[in-house]
Protein backbone atom coordinates (compact mmCIF):
# COMPACT_ATOMS: atom_id res chain seq x y z
CA UNK A 1 0.00 0.00 0.00
CA UNK A 2 1.58 3.73 -0.79
CA UNK A 3 4.29 2.60 -1.88
CA UNK A 4 4.78 5.84 -3.94
CA UNK A 5 5.35 7.48 -0.75
CA UNK A 6 8.94 8.93 -1.32
CA UNK A 7 11.11 8.58 1.90
CA UNK A 8 12.13 12.43 3.10
CA UNK A 9 15.67 11.29 2.71
CA UNK A 10 15.60 10.91 -0.69
CA UNK A 11 15.52 15.20 -0.63
CA UNK A 12 18.06 15.72 1.53
CA UNK A 13 17.62 19.55 1.39
CA UNK A 14 13.80 18.81 2.62
CA UNK A 15 15.22 16.17 4.81
CA UNK A 16 17.47 18.70 6.76
CA UNK A 17 15.30 21.42 6.63
CA UNK A 18 12.54 19.13 8.16
CA UNK A 19 14.85 18.03 10.77
CA UNK A 20 15.89 21.06 12.01
CA UNK A 21 12.04 22.32 12.18
CA UNK A 22 11.45 18.94 14.52
CA UNK A 23 14.63 19.63 16.52
CA UNK A 24 13.41 23.10 17.12
CA UNK A 25 9.46 21.67 18.33
CA UNK A 26 11.64 18.99 20.48
CA UNK A 27 11.20 20.46 24.38
CA UNK A 28 14.82 18.39 25.23
CA UNK A 29 16.02 18.85 28.55
CA UNK A 30 18.35 16.08 29.32
CA UNK A 31 21.51 18.61 28.58
CA UNK A 32 22.47 17.49 32.33
CA UNK A 33 21.99 13.57 31.81
CA UNK A 34 23.27 12.69 28.50
CA UNK A 35 26.83 15.09 29.83
CA UNK A 36 27.02 12.64 33.01
CA UNK A 37 26.38 9.61 30.83
CA UNK A 38 28.87 10.59 28.18
CA UNK A 39 31.36 10.99 30.91
CA UNK A 40 30.67 7.78 32.15
CA UNK A 41 30.69 5.96 28.84
CA UNK A 42 34.54 7.85 27.91
CA UNK A 43 35.67 7.59 31.69
CA UNK A 44 35.30 3.47 30.85
CA UNK A 45 37.61 3.67 28.16
CA UNK A 46 40.17 4.59 30.61
CA UNK A 47 38.94 2.60 33.23
CA UNK A 48 39.11 -0.55 31.04
CA UNK A 49 42.83 0.37 30.22
CA UNK A 50 41.41 0.71 26.19
CA UNK A 51 42.82 4.31 26.58
CA UNK A 52 46.47 5.26 28.08
CA UNK A 53 48.11 8.39 28.31
CA UNK A 54 50.49 7.26 25.55
CA UNK A 55 48.23 6.22 23.04
CA UNK A 56 46.79 8.23 20.23
CA UNK A 57 42.74 7.43 20.20
CA UNK A 58 41.07 6.82 17.20
CA UNK A 59 37.57 7.63 16.95
CA UNK A 60 34.83 7.06 14.12
CA UNK A 61 31.79 9.29 14.20
CA UNK A 62 29.25 8.08 11.61
CA UNK A 63 26.10 10.01 9.89
CA UNK A 64 27.54 13.16 11.39
CA UNK A 65 25.08 15.53 10.02
CA UNK A 66 26.89 19.03 11.44
CA UNK A 67 28.10 17.60 14.02
CA UNK A 68 26.20 19.69 16.93
CA UNK A 69 26.56 16.37 19.11
CA UNK A 70 29.42 14.59 17.48
CA UNK A 71 31.35 17.88 18.66
CA UNK A 72 30.41 17.86 22.58
CA UNK A 73 31.27 13.59 22.58
CA UNK A 74 34.45 14.68 20.89
CA UNK A 75 35.69 17.75 23.23
CA UNK A 76 34.53 15.62 26.57
CA UNK A 77 37.14 12.80 25.30
CA UNK A 78 39.88 15.39 24.53
CA UNK A 79 38.88 16.40 28.15
CA UNK A 80 38.09 13.52 30.32
CA UNK A 81 41.03 11.34 28.67
CA UNK A 82 44.41 11.55 28.65
CA UNK A 83 46.25 10.77 25.58
CA UNK A 84 49.16 11.71 23.37
CA UNK A 85 46.76 12.38 20.78
CA UNK A 86 43.30 11.88 19.43
CA UNK A 87 42.22 11.44 15.46
CA UNK A 88 38.68 11.57 14.35
CA UNK A 89 37.40 10.32 11.15
CA UNK A 90 34.37 11.75 10.17
CA UNK A 91 31.72 10.34 7.50
CA UNK A 92 28.79 12.51 6.10
CA UNK A 93 27.28 12.17 2.76
CA UNK A 94 26.03 15.83 2.40
CA UNK A 95 28.87 18.01 1.61
CA UNK A 96 26.48 21.02 2.58
CA UNK A 97 26.38 19.08 6.57
CA UNK A 98 30.02 18.31 6.33
CA UNK A 99 31.18 22.23 5.56
CA UNK A 100 29.40 23.32 8.63
CA UNK A 101 31.15 20.87 10.91
CA UNK A 102 34.41 21.02 9.14
CA UNK A 103 33.94 25.36 10.06
CA UNK A 104 33.42 24.37 14.15
CA UNK A 105 36.29 21.67 14.10
CA UNK A 106 38.37 24.11 13.02
CA UNK A 107 38.17 25.88 16.15
CA UNK A 108 38.08 22.85 18.13
CA UNK A 109 41.77 22.07 16.57
CA UNK A 110 42.93 25.77 17.23
CA UNK A 111 41.40 24.67 21.00
CA UNK A 112 43.03 21.80 21.42
CA UNK A 113 46.37 20.84 19.58
CA UNK A 114 45.87 17.00 19.91
CA UNK A 115 42.86 16.70 18.27
CA UNK A 116 42.96 16.50 14.32
CA UNK A 117 40.23 15.09 11.81
CA UNK A 118 39.65 13.29 8.66
CA UNK A 119 36.71 13.96 6.31
CA UNK A 120 34.85 11.19 4.90
CA UNK A 121 31.90 12.93 2.00
CA UNK A 122 30.63 9.38 1.82
CA UNK A 123 28.14 6.99 2.75
CA UNK A 124 29.13 4.32 5.21
CA UNK A 125 28.83 1.83 2.76
CA UNK A 126 30.84 3.98 0.22
CA UNK A 127 33.64 4.69 3.00
CA UNK A 128 33.88 0.96 4.00
CA UNK A 129 34.44 0.06 0.17
CA UNK A 130 37.04 2.47 -0.12
CA UNK A 131 38.83 1.40 3.09
CA UNK A 132 38.56 -2.32 1.82
CA UNK A 133 40.07 -1.47 -1.59
CA UNK A 134 42.61 0.87 -0.09
CA UNK A 135 43.67 -2.14 2.46
CA UNK A 136 43.33 -0.30 5.18
CA UNK A 137 42.68 -2.28 8.38
CA UNK A 138 42.80 0.46 11.19
CA UNK A 139 40.48 0.11 14.33
CA UNK A 140 38.87 2.36 16.26
CA UNK A 141 38.74 2.94 20.46
CA UNK A 142 35.27 4.63 20.24
CA UNK A 143 32.85 4.59 17.50
CA UNK A 144 29.80 7.12 17.76
CA UNK A 145 26.42 7.22 15.61
CA UNK A 146 23.93 9.45 16.95
CA UNK A 147 20.71 8.77 14.83
CA UNK A 148 22.66 7.57 11.93
CA UNK A 149 21.19 4.14 10.99
CA UNK A 150 17.71 5.17 9.51
CA UNK A 151 19.15 5.47 6.41
CA UNK A 152 21.62 3.03 5.81
CA UNK A 153 21.11 0.20 2.91
CA UNK A 154 21.34 -2.61 5.81
CA UNK A 155 21.31 -1.52 8.83
CA UNK A 156 22.06 -5.10 10.41
CA UNK A 157 24.89 -5.47 8.03
CA UNK A 158 26.08 -1.90 9.58
CA UNK A 159 25.87 -3.12 13.24
CA UNK A 160 28.33 -5.99 12.38
CA UNK A 161 31.13 -3.62 10.94
CA UNK A 162 30.72 -0.79 13.24
CA UNK A 163 31.75 -4.11 15.85
CA UNK A 164 34.24 -5.46 13.63
CA UNK A 165 35.94 -1.87 13.24
CA UNK A 166 36.32 -1.72 17.12
CA UNK A 167 39.53 -2.79 18.67
CA UNK A 168 38.88 -4.96 22.25
CA UNK A 169 37.26 -3.13 25.11
CA UNK A 170 36.25 -0.23 22.44
CA UNK A 171 32.56 1.36 22.47
CA UNK A 172 30.24 1.18 19.84
CA UNK A 173 27.87 3.78 20.41
CA UNK A 174 24.06 4.19 18.55
CA UNK A 175 21.58 7.00 19.31
CA UNK A 176 18.18 5.95 18.22
CA UNK A 177 14.67 7.01 18.16
CA UNK A 178 12.97 4.78 21.52
CA UNK A 179 10.01 2.44 20.53
CA UNK A 180 8.26 3.28 24.07
CA UNK A 181 7.42 6.90 23.35
CA UNK A 182 4.94 8.26 21.27
CA UNK A 183 6.49 8.83 18.42
CA UNK A 184 8.37 5.30 18.42
CA UNK A 185 4.83 3.29 18.74
CA UNK A 186 3.61 5.76 15.94
CA UNK A 187 6.88 4.71 13.62
CA UNK A 188 5.91 0.87 14.51
CA UNK A 189 2.41 1.56 13.54
CA UNK A 190 3.07 3.85 10.29
CA UNK A 191 5.59 0.80 8.85
CA UNK A 192 2.86 -1.34 8.91
CA UNK A 193 0.00 0.42 7.72
CA UNK A 194 1.89 1.63 4.71
CA UNK A 195 3.80 -1.56 4.47
CA UNK A 196 7.48 -0.83 4.01
CA UNK A 197 10.07 -0.30 6.26
CA UNK A 198 11.97 2.14 4.74
CA UNK A 199 13.98 4.72 7.03
CA UNK A 200 11.43 3.58 10.17
CA UNK A 201 13.41 2.09 13.30
CA UNK A 202 13.35 1.74 16.50
CA UNK A 203 15.77 0.85 19.63
CA UNK A 204 13.11 -2.08 19.58
CA UNK A 205 14.98 -3.20 16.20
CA UNK A 206 18.47 -2.76 17.40
CA UNK A 207 18.29 -4.36 20.66
CA UNK A 208 16.54 -7.19 18.99
CA UNK A 209 19.29 -7.44 16.88
CA UNK A 210 22.23 -7.29 19.22
CA UNK A 211 20.68 -9.96 21.44
CA UNK A 212 20.15 -12.19 18.85
CA UNK A 213 24.47 -11.38 17.85
CA UNK A 214 24.35 -12.45 21.84
CA UNK A 215 25.86 -8.99 22.24
CA UNK A 216 26.26 -7.61 26.03
CA UNK A 217 24.55 -3.78 25.40
CA UNK A 218 23.89 -1.24 28.14
CA UNK A 219 21.04 2.09 27.42
CA UNK A 220 20.75 5.24 28.28
CA UNK A 221 17.20 6.39 27.79
CA UNK A 222 16.32 10.42 27.12
CA UNK A 223 13.08 11.37 28.04
CA UNK A 224 11.95 14.08 25.15
CA UNK A 225 8.42 15.78 23.89
CA UNK A 226 7.86 16.88 20.46
CA UNK A 227 4.88 20.37 20.39
CA UNK A 228 2.82 18.53 17.27
CA UNK A 229 0.35 21.72 17.57
CA UNK A 230 0.84 22.80 14.04
CA UNK A 231 0.18 19.09 12.64
CA UNK A 232 -3.05 19.24 12.59
CA UNK A 233 -3.15 22.69 10.65
CA UNK A 234 -3.47 21.72 7.17
CA UNK A 235 -2.05 25.49 6.27
CA UNK A 236 0.85 25.44 8.38
CA UNK A 237 3.81 25.04 6.33
CA UNK A 238 6.20 24.06 9.74
CA UNK A 239 2.92 21.51 10.98
CA UNK A 240 3.75 19.65 7.46
CA UNK A 241 7.04 19.52 8.29
CA UNK A 242 6.88 18.10 11.15
CA UNK A 243 4.38 15.38 9.96
CA UNK A 244 7.06 14.22 6.88
CA UNK A 245 9.44 14.06 9.44
CA UNK A 246 7.33 11.84 12.55
CA UNK A 247 6.81 9.33 9.34
CA UNK A 248 9.99 9.88 7.30
CA UNK A 249 7.87 10.82 3.88
CA UNK A 250 8.01 13.55 1.66
CA UNK A 251 5.01 15.62 1.24
CA UNK A 252 3.44 12.94 3.42
CA UNK A 253 -0.35 15.28 3.28
CA UNK A 254 -0.34 15.81 0.04
CA UNK A 255 0.61 12.20 -1.03
CA UNK A 256 -0.85 10.16 1.51
CA UNK A 257 -3.96 8.16 0.77
CA UNK A 258 -6.71 9.61 2.79
CA UNK A 259 -7.20 7.00 5.25
CA UNK A 260 -3.88 6.27 6.03
CA UNK A 261 -3.42 10.62 7.02
CA UNK A 262 -6.23 9.86 8.84
CA UNK A 263 -4.66 7.01 10.86
CA UNK A 264 -1.22 9.24 11.52
CA UNK A 265 -3.12 12.32 12.80
CA UNK A 266 -5.59 10.45 14.66
CA UNK A 267 -2.88 8.72 16.36
CA UNK A 268 -0.89 11.60 17.20
CA UNK A 269 -4.45 13.31 18.73
CA UNK A 270 -4.92 10.17 20.75
CA UNK A 271 -1.32 10.24 22.34
CA UNK A 272 -0.27 13.93 22.54
CA UNK A 273 -1.29 15.60 25.84
CA UNK A 274 -2.65 19.11 26.34
CA UNK A 275 -1.08 21.87 27.74
CA UNK A 276 -1.70 25.56 27.79
CA UNK A 277 -3.32 24.77 24.07
CA UNK A 278 -0.49 22.88 22.71
CA UNK A 279 -0.11 19.03 22.02
CA UNK A 280 2.93 17.45 22.75
CA UNK A 281 3.46 13.98 21.72
CA UNK A 282 6.25 11.56 23.88
CA UNK A 283 9.72 10.81 22.24
CA UNK A 284 13.02 9.71 23.68
CA UNK A 285 16.04 8.90 22.12
CA UNK A 286 17.92 5.29 23.12
CA UNK A 287 21.69 5.17 23.31
CA UNK A 288 22.85 1.84 22.83
CA UNK A 289 26.28 1.24 24.22
CA UNK A 290 28.46 -1.81 23.06
CA UNK A 291 31.50 -2.97 24.40
CA UNK A 292 33.74 -5.14 22.69
CA UNK A 293 34.94 -8.37 23.91
CA UNK A 294 38.56 -8.43 24.35
C1 LIG B 1 19.06 12.25 11.64
S1 LIG B 1 20.51 12.79 10.83
C2 LIG B 1 21.61 12.78 12.21
C3 LIG B 1 22.68 13.83 12.13
C4 LIG B 1 23.48 14.03 13.41
N1 LIG B 1 24.17 12.83 13.79
C5 LIG B 1 22.56 14.50 14.52
O1 LIG B 1 22.17 13.70 15.38
O2 LIG B 1 22.20 15.69 14.50
C6 LIG B 1 21.02 11.39 9.87
C7 LIG B 1 22.31 11.61 9.11
O3 LIG B 1 22.67 10.40 8.45
C8 LIG B 1 23.28 10.73 7.22
N2 LIG B 1 23.25 9.52 6.37
C9 LIG B 1 22.23 9.06 5.61
N3 LIG B 1 22.56 7.93 4.99
C10 LIG B 1 23.83 7.63 5.36
C11 LIG B 1 24.73 6.58 5.05
N4 LIG B 1 24.38 5.59 4.24
N5 LIG B 1 25.97 6.60 5.61
C12 LIG B 1 26.31 7.60 6.44
N6 LIG B 1 25.51 8.63 6.79
C13 LIG B 1 24.27 8.64 6.26
C14 LIG B 1 22.43 11.87 6.74
O4 LIG B 1 23.02 12.60 5.69
C15 LIG B 1 22.22 12.65 8.02
O5 LIG B 1 23.21 13.62 8.20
Amino acid sequence: MASYLQSLYSDPDKYFEAFKVYQHRSIAMFDQQWKTEWETIIKGLSDRGVVQPDHDVRVLAVATGQGCREQKIIETLVKVVTASSFHVEIIEPVREQLEKFKADARNMTAKFPSLSFEWFENTFEGYMAKRDKDGHDHKFHLLVCVHGLYHMDDWTCTVDRFYDLLLPGGAMTNAISSGESGCGKLIVKYRDWEGNRADLLTSHDIASYMKTKELNYHVYVREDAIDVSEVFDETSAEGNMVLDFLVQRKHFRKYSPEDLLTKVLDFVKENSREENGKHYMSDAEVEIVVIKSK
